[in-house]
């Protein structure tokens, strides 16, 4: 744990507790970690990608489904060259560094508060420019010729493929394209666990307006985002709006707001909302040669769109929602940690719990019931522990409904069902259970 992890925002969960949360429990681990790990890269455990999973379908049902103007896509993480040359990233993509002479450590220019290594207060060399780009070759010859890069956003994929998804779906503007997918940056400022990685993953919406409407939709995507992230449990505390300074705008933006979450390290980006007008479907227009314009049949006219990109991280939105869930609480004079996450957000949405397992008929009971939960969802079967124990591990991960079988059950055909935020118990008849649970958890 570095310096940078430490908390320093007053009430919030540090990070040190959610990285070992994460690890122990099996959300996140370090990637190649028995080789000493790659830095700054995460492999998400087997409730990790649970969590994950949920999340971006949360986002696809709200960006997809949920509307009748959004298409969908996957596009590949290799593109063409001239991809990233045309869009502004192979000259314009760029940190400017700084080595350290002494310690050789090397600095983003813009965050460093002084003129010396603030490690060991040594000389630093003049700002250098660093792509962040990964770069790698098709084929077998390392050649620039070869050259081709692993994209850094995942947008670019739906702008060379506008002319594609306009033919094919047969839609009008306003339309929207979203978008999934893996990115890759050679960060050089890392640390916070997973809020700066080299690899991640991006749910971007490229929505394409006719040029005069595009600020009202705009205006309209900066509420919708920001509404998304509250909806699913962000706490308004937590959350908040910045407009860029039109120095930090990037080189294709107009204009663009961030949607900020209080992390411990400070308020920091979750989410960007950038203007980027019709900057990229006219580069790749006039680059390609293939016209990248829309025909507007009722004005006879050919129309660059401006484009509304809504970008947020995964992995950025699976902290904040994880690090805003947390919460210590007393009760009957112990400690309990659960992690309140929303119930579509939730890996484990029930846990099967039998109170003997030294009892066949009440392990058959709870298997069976294990068995008949399983299906749309996660549920565990646990019997490991005491009930207590059980209850504790469970409430940490944010398990929505403990399901526990007793003697009594054998008898009166019913078990006890606890709510992981009241710990409200109720017993519920066994042939009731699964549409019980699945209205509560669906
Ligand atoms: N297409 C626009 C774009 O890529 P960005 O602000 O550079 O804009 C969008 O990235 C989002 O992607 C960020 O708000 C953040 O959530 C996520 N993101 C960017 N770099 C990241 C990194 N190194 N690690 C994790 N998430 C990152």
């Amino acid at each position: 744990m570095n310096k940078e992890q430490s908390n320093e925002v007053p009430g919030m969960v540090d990070l040190a507790t959610i990285v070992s949360l994460c690890k122990r429990r099996g959300f996140i681990y370090q990637n190649s970690e028995i080789y000493g790990g790659l830095g700054s890269v995460w492999d998400y455990g087997p409730l990790g990608v649970e969590l994950k999973n949920n999340l971006k379908r949360l986002w696809w049902k709200s960006m997809v489904y949920e509307r009748n103007d959004v298409e969908g896509l996957d596009a590949a993480i290799l593109m063409n060259h001239d991809v990233w040359k045309t869009s502004g990233h192979v000259t314009g993509f760029k940190d400017l560094l700084v080595d350290c002479k002494s310690c050789k450590k090397r600095f983003r220019h813009d965050l460093i508060k002084s003129d010396v290594c603030p490690e060991c207060k040594g000389e630093l060399t003049e700002p250098k420019a660093f792509n962040l780009m990964f770069r790698t070759f098709v084929g077998s010859v390392e050649s620039d010729a070869n050259e081709i890069f692993l994209r850094p956003e995942t947008a670019q994929g739906i702008f060379v493929n506008f002319k594609n998804i306009l033919t094919s779906s047969r839609r009008k503007l306003p339309f929207g394209v979203a978008q999934i997918g893996k990115a890759f940056r050679n960060e050089i400022t890392t640390g916070n666990f997973t809020f700066r990685s080299r690899e991640f993953e991006q749910m971007e919406l490229e929505y394409f307006t006719y040029p005069e409407e595009s600020d009202k939709w705009f205006e309209y995507w900066v509420n919708e985002r920001f509404n998304w992230y509250t909806t699913y449990g962000i706490k308004n505390a937590n959350i908040r709006l910045r407009k860029h300074d039109k120095e930090e705008l990037a080189h294709y933006a107009k204009s663009c707001y961030d949607v900020e979450f209080l992390f411990p390290m400070g308020w920091s980006e979750l989410e960007g909302i950038a203007h980027r007008t019709d900057f990229d479907l006219k580069q790749h227009s006039a680059v390609s040669g293939k016209s990248l314009s829309y025909f507007d049949e009722e004005r006879k006219q050919d129309i660059m769109p401006h484009v509304i990109e809504p970008s947020g991280g995964v992995d950025r939105a699976f902290l904040a929602f994880v690090l805003d869930a947390y919460r210590e609480e007393k009760v009957r004079g112990e400690k309990r940690v659960v992690l309140g996450l929303n119930k579509f957000l939730a890996p484990v949405k029930v846990a099967v719990l039998p109170l003997l397992k030294k009892k066949p008929e009440i392990v058959a009971m709870a298997k069976a019931i294990y068995k008949d939960l399983s299906g749309n969802y996660k549920v565990v079967y646990d019997d490991t522990a005491s009930i207590g124990k059980l209850y504790r591990r469970q409430d940490e991960i944010g398990t929505l409904y403990c399901v526990t079988v007793d003697v009594e059950s054998l008898e009166d055909k019913k078990v006890t069902v606890r709510d992981r935020d009241t710990m409200e118990q109720k017993r519920i008849p066994v042939s009731d259970l699964k549409s019980y649970i699945d209205k509560l958890v669906r």
